[in-house]
C-alpha cells in the first residue's frame, strides 16, 4: 500500500537524534497510570527508532497547564513508559535550552530520552517560530507518532515539520491507514452509529457524515433531540428543543445524500437517573410525562444490528445510552458485541473512536475484536467531521 504521508520506511536513523512527538496524555491517579493504552500504542515506533541505532527523543504535553507546575511534570510518566518499552527512558526538567541540550547531547545511540512537558512553555501552544527553532535545534529528524494531538497546530505537533524532515510514526501510520480505510475510501456499504449526549457538540460531525456514509445510526442523548424535532414527547428526557430546526436539516441532508436515518423505535425509560432504578421499555408514542429516556429499547437493538449487518464498514463515535449506569448500559453493549461478532466473522470491518467509545467498548469486552481502535478523543472528532488535520498535513508528501 503507497501512502500519502512520509513514512519511516527507508528512513536511515542510525546515530541521528530523532525528536518523537508522542502523546504522553494519559490517565493519572495518585501519581499513577491508570491506563497505559497510549503508552503501549508508541511502543513500536520507539522499540524500532531505538533499535535501528537512532538516539530517541520524546515531546509531549501532559494536562492543560499555563506555564511550569509540578503536578502536570511528565516525568512519572516517563518511568511508566520505561516499564512498557522494556528499557531505560531518561528524563529532563526541561524540554528546551541548556538542561534540554545536555541531556540530548549525553545520549548513545539507541538510548531514549523524555523531555519536560512542551506545554510549560506558552509558545509550544503558540506555535511560536522562534520556540520552534529552539526545540529543531535538538534533533535531526522529526516524527510524528501522536494522531490524537494532530489536531493541534502547536510547536511540537506541528511547526517542527516545517524545520525539520519529517515522518509519521508507526502508530500515526496505523491510524491514518485504518481510518482511511473506513471514511475516505472504504468497502461499502458504510455505517456510523453516533451516539452522545448532545447534538450541539456534534452538528459538524453529523452533517459530513451523512454525506459520506449509507446509514447513520443516532443514539444516546442526541437521538431524543431528532425524536423530538419529529414531534415525539420525549417527557423529561435530555433534549436540545432548541435545535430542532438543525436536527430536521440534517434529515433532510441525509435524504439528499441517500444516507438512511436510523433513530430509535422504542426507548428504556426510567423517572430517576440513576444506576439500577426501576425502568420499562417504552414505545415512542407512550413516553411518559415524567420519564427520561435512559437507552435504546428492545426493538431499537434489533434495527441497529440488522443494520450493522447490511454493513461492510463500521465507524463508530459515543454511547447510544447511558452506558456507565447499569442496566442503561444495555443497548450500548448489544450494539458492540454485535458489532464485534461481525468483524471476528470477517464481515464487517469495524474502527471507533473517541473518549467515551473507548471506554463503553472496553466495558462491553469487545475492544480487541474491534479492527481499529483509536485512542484520539478531539482529534477522532475532528477527523469525523472532515476537518483536515494540521499535525497529518504537515506529513503529507
Ligand atoms: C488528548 O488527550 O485528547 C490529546 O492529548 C489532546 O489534548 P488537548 O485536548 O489538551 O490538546
Ligand atoms: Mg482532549
Amino acid at each position: 500500500m503507497t501512502n500519502s504521508f512520509r513514512t519511516l520506511d527507508g528512513v536511515d536513523v542510525k546515530g541521528k537524534r530523532v525528536l518523537v512527538r508522542v502523546d504522553l496524555n494519559v490517565p493519572m491517579d495518585g501519581g499513577k497510570v491508570t491506563d497505559a493504552t497510549r503508552l503501549e500504542r508508541i511502543a513500536p515506533t520507539i522499540t524500532e527508532i531505538s533499535d535501528k541505532g537512532g538516539k530517541v527523543i520524546l515531546l509531549a504535553h501532559f494536562g492543560r497547564p499555563k506555564g511550569r507546575d509540578d503536578k502536570n511534570s511528565l516525568k512519572p510518566v516517563a518511568a511508566a513508559l520505561a516499564d512498557v518499552i522494556k528499557k531505560p527512558v531518561a528524563f529532563a526538567d526541561d524540554c528546551v535550552g541548556d538542561v534540554a541540550a545536555k541531556a540530548v547531547g549525553a545520549m548513545k545511540d539507541g538510548d531514549v530520552l523524555c523531555l519536560e512537558n512542551t506545554r510549560f512553555h506558552s509558545a509550544e501552544e503558540k506555535n511560536d517560530p522562534a520556540f520552534v527553532a529552539e526545540l529543531a535545534k535538538l534533533g535531526d529528524i522529526w516524527v510524528n507518532d501522536a494522531f490524537s494531538a494532530a489536531h493541534r497546530a502547536h510547536a511540537s505537533t506541528e511547526g517542527l515539520g516545517h524545520k525539520l524532515p519529517a515522518y509519521a510514526g508507526r502508530t500515526m501510520q496505523a491510524e491514518l491507514d485504518a481510518l482511511g480505510n473506513a471514511l475516505d475510501a472504504p468497502t461499502k456499504p458504510v455505517i456510523a452509529i453516533v451516539g452522545g449526549a448532545k447534538v450541539s457538540s456534534k452538528i459538524d460531525l453529523l452533517e459530513n457524515l451523512v454525506t459520506k456514509v449509507d446509514a447513520l445510526v443516532i443514539g444516546g442523548g442526541m437521538a431524543n433531540t431528532f425524536l423530538h424535532a419529529q414531534g415525539v414527547k420525549v417527557g423529561k428526557s435530555l433534549c436540545e428543543k432548541d435545535l430542532a430546526t438543525t436536527a430536521l436539516r440534517i434529515i433532510d441532508k441525509a435524504e439528499a445524500s441517500g444516507c438512511a436515518i436510523i433513530l430509535p423505535v422504542d426507548a428504556i425509560v426510567a423517572f430517576h437517573f440513576a444506576a439500577n432504578t426501576p425502568s420499562h421499555a417504552y414505545g415512542l408514542d407512550a413516553i411518559p410525562d415524567e420519564g427520561m429516556i435512559l437507552d435504546v429499547g428492545p426493538q431499537s437493538i434489533e434495527r441497529i444490528n440488522s443494520a450493522i449487518d447490511d454493513a461492510a464498514t463500521l465507524v463508530w463515535n459515543g454511547p447510544v445510552g447511558a452506558f456507565e449506569m447499569t442496566p442503561f448500559d444495555r443497548g450500548t453493549v448489544a450494539g458492540a458485541k454485535h458489532a464485534a461478532a461481525r468483524t471476528k466473522a470477517k464481515k464487517l470491518i469495524s474502527v471507533a473512536g473517541g473518549g467515551d467509545t473507548v471506554a463503553a467498548l472496553n466495558h462491553a469486552g469487545v475492544a480487541d475484536d474491534f479492527s481499529y481502535i483509536s485512542t484520539a478523543g478531539g482529534a477522532f472528532l475532528e477527523w469525523m467531521e472532515g476537518k483536515p488535520l494540521p499535525g497529518v498535513e504537515v506529513l503529507k508528501k
